[in-house]
C-alpha cells in the first residue's frame, strides 16, 4: 500500500538499543519502502510504546511493520496524540534528556541547533576556578551512587599540583533496572563529550576516558563516532572510549581505574582518593555519565536554574528509571522530592502483570527492598539514607505479590559472592557464608550445618542443626560485619537487601516477625 501524500512524509523512529530490541529497524524500513523519509533519532524513553513513531509531533506506538500502511492512511488506533503533551512527558522536567526523541544522536547540526556547545563556549571564557564555583553552586551531586558533591571533587583535582590530570567518565552502569547512562550515550553523546571537555577546562585535564561496559555495543559505537565527529570542537581536549569486560565491581571507581590501567579490577584502599592519585597515579576526576551530562546546562544557563530544582541538599533533576514489573516503564526526569507512590503507581501505572505491588528495590542490586507502607517517602538522598535505603543511580525495580523475597534476598548474597573482587574478608568470605546460612533458613529448620563448618580447622563450630533464632542471629551478626568491615560498598551494602527482606517479609523465609525482631535485637 502506498501513502496518500505526494511529498515524502518525514517519520522519526528511535535507534537506541531498546527500540531496536523492540523491532524499530523493521518498522523504519517499512516506512522507507512506503516512500517516507525516515530519521533515526534518540528515544523519548517511553519504553512501553517502543517502537514509537513520530510523525509531525504525533506519536504512534508500539508500531509493528504490519501497522505502517494503516498509519499512513490515517488510522489513529495507535496514536497517542502529541508526544510532548503525553502525561508521561508533560509531567517531567527534562534537562539532561531535553533532546530525547527530538534529535539525531550523531548530528552536529541538531546538537548545535538545540543549544549544544553553549556551555563549552561559556566555559572557555571563564577562569577555571569560576567553572568549579558554578558547579559547586548548582549543588550537583554525583549520580553514580554515592551522591558526592561534584564541585568539591573538581576543586580537589584542580588544586592538585600536577601538569597532567585526567577526566574519567564512569559509564559502567551495572545497577539493575538502570539505563539512563546508556540512553545519554546512545541518544545525546555530544552532551557527555561537552560535559567532559568543560570538566577538563575546570581542573586542567587534557585527556578524558569513557569506561564503557562491553554489554553496550551500540553505546560504544555511538560514543566512538561522536568523539570522532567533535574532535576539532573540543580540541585540545582529547577523548577515548575504553571497554570493560562487565564485572559489577568495575563500576566502583578505584576498581575501574585499575581496569582502565589494564590491571585486575580490584578495589584500591582509600586514601589516596582518585582526585589526588587516580589513573596512572595522577589526579583524576571520576564522574558518572549523568553527572557530567548535567554540566553543560549548569554552565550555559547558570547554576541557579539547576539548583532551583529539587530540595534540601538534593538539587537539580534526577533521571529516574522505572523498570521491572511496571506498566509504563521508562525514563522519567524530574526534580527531587517526588514520592515513590507517585513514581511507581501514578506515573508507572503500577505492575505490568496487573497484580498488587509487593516491593520495589531502589538503587541497584544492593539497595533495600521497600514495602508498600513506605511508599510515601520522598525521593531524595537524605530521606532515603535515613530510611536505610539508597537512591543510587535512580533505578526503580518493581515486584508484584508473586515475588519470593527470601529468594531475592538470597540472590543478593549470591550476587555479592559472585561479584566480590576478593580483596577483603568480610565480603569475600562473608557473602559465601551468608548464602549458606540463608539456604539453611529457607530450606527448613534444624538442618545440620554443612561443608566448611564441618572441616577440621573449624573444629570449634557446631555441626549440629541450629535453630532458626540462632541462624537469624548469625545472619544479622554477619551482615553487621559486612556492613562495617568491608572495604567498599559492594560488601558493605549487601546487608541492605538481605536485612530489609528479612525484616519486612519474614513469612517468605518461613519465619515470624517476632522471631526475626527477637533474633536480630
Ligand atoms: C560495587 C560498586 C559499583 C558501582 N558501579 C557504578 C557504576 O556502574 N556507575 C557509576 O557511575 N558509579 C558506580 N559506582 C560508584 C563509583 O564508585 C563512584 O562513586 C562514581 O563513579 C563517582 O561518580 P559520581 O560522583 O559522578 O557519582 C559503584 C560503586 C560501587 C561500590
Ligand atoms: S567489599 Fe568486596 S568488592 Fe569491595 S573491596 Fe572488599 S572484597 Fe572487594
Amino acid at each position: 500500500m502506498t501513502p496518500p501524500q505526494t511529498a515524502p512524509m518525514t517519520v522519526r523512529v528511535a535507534a537506541d538499543s531498546l527500540a531496536l530490541a523492540c523491532g524499530a529497524d523493521a518498522v523504519a524500513a517499512t516506512f522507507q519502502r512506503a516512500g517516507c523519509e525516515v530519521q533515526r533519532v534518540s528515544s523519548w524513553g517511553m519504553h512501553w510504546l517502543e517502537p514509537l513513531v513520530d510523525i509531525g509531533g504525533e506519536g504512534f506506538g508500539p508500531v509493528a511493520p504490519g501497522d505502517v500502511a494503516a498509519i499512513l492512511h490515517g488510522d489513529k488506533t495507535l496514536s497517542i496524540g502529541k508526544i510532548e503533551e503525553h502525561p508521561f512527558i508533560a509531567r517531567q522536567m527534562r534537562l539532561t534528556f531535553a533532546r530525547a526523541g527530538k534529535t539525531r544522536p550523531l548530528s552536529l547540526d541538531d546538537y548545535g541547533a538545540t543549544g549544544g556547545w553553549r556551555g563549552l563556549q561559556k566555559a572557555r571564557e571563564l577562569a577555571p576556578e569560576t567553572i568549579v564555583e558554578q558547579v559547586t553552586a548548582s549543588g550537583l551531586r554525583g549520580r553514580g551512587g554515592a551522591g558526592f558533591p561534584a564541585g568539591i571533587k573538581w576543586k580537589t583535582v584542580a588544586a592538585a599540583p600536577c601538569t597532567e590530570k585526567y577526566i574519567v567518565c564512569n559509564a559502567d552502569e551495572g545497577d539493575s533496572g538502570t539505563f539512563a547512562d546508556r540512553m545519554v550515550m546512545e541518544g545525546d553523546p555530544f552532551q557527555l563529550i561537552e560535559g567532559m571537555a568543560i570538566a577538563g577546562l575546570a581542573v586542567g585535564a587534557g585527556k578524558g576516558f569513557i569506561y564503557l561496559r562491553s554489554e553496550y555495543p551500540h553505546a560504544i559505537k555511538t560514543m566512538r563516532a561522536a568523539i570522532e565527529a567533535s574532535r576539532e570542537i573540543v580540541a585540545p581536549f582529547t577523548l577515548e572510549v575504553r571497554v570493560g569486560a562487565g564485572a559489577y565491581v568495575c563500576g566502583e571507581e578505584t576498581s575501574l581505574l585499575n581496569s582502565l590501567e589494564g590491571r585486575r579490577g580490584e578495589v584500591r584502599a582509600k586514601p589516596p582518593l582518585p582526585a589526588i592519585a587516580g589513573l596512572f597515579g595522577l589526579p583524576t576526576v571520576v564522574n558518572n555519565v549523568l553527572t557530567l551530562a548535567a554540566v553543560p546546562h549548569i554552565i550555559a544557563d547558570g547554576p541557579e536554574k539547576y539548583a532551583n530544582f529539587g530540595l534540601g541538599r538534593s538539587r537539580g533533576t534526577m533521571p529516574v528509571q522505572l523498570a521491572g514489573n511496571i506498566k509504563y516503564g521508562g525514563l522519567f526526569e524530574a526534580g527531587f522530592g517526588m514520592s515513590l507512590r507517585e513514581l511507581v503507581e501514578d506515573i508507572g501505572g503500577s505492575t505490568a502483570s496487573g497484580r498488587p505491588i509487593k516491593a520495589v528495590q531502589v538503587g541497584g542490586p544492593l539497595g533495600a527492598y521497600i514495602p508498600l507502607d513506605q511508599f510515601d517517602i520522598q525521593f531524595d538522598y537524605e530521606t532515603y539514607a535515613g530510611a536505610g535505603a539508597l537512591i543510587g543511580h535512580g533505578g526503580i525495580v518493581v515486584f508484584d505479590d508473586t515475588a519470593d523475597m527470601a529468594r531475592l534476598a538470597r540472590f543478593a548474597m549470591h550476587f555479592c559472592a559472585e561479584e566480590s573482587c576478593g580483596k577483603c574478608t568480610p565480603c569475600r568470605i562473608g557473602a559465601v557464608r551468608g548464602r549458606e546460612i540463608m539456604d539453611r533458613i529457607i530450606s527448613g529448620n534444624g538442618r545440620p550445618v554443612d561443608a566448611v563448618e564441618g572441616l577440621p580447622q573449624m573444629h570449634n563450630a557446631t555441626t549440629a542443626g541450629r535453630s532458626h533464632v540462632d541462624e537469624v542471629a548469625l545472619l544479622t551478626d554477619l551482615c553487621d560485619t559486612m556492613k562495617y568491615g568491608s572495604l567498599c560498598a559492594l560488601g558493605g551494602f549487601t546487608p541492605y537487601p538481605v536485612m530489609s527482606a528479612l525484616r519486612f517479609w519474614p513469612e517468605d523465609f518461613g519465619l515470624t516477625r517476632e522471631l526475626v525482631e527477637g533474633a536480630s535485637a
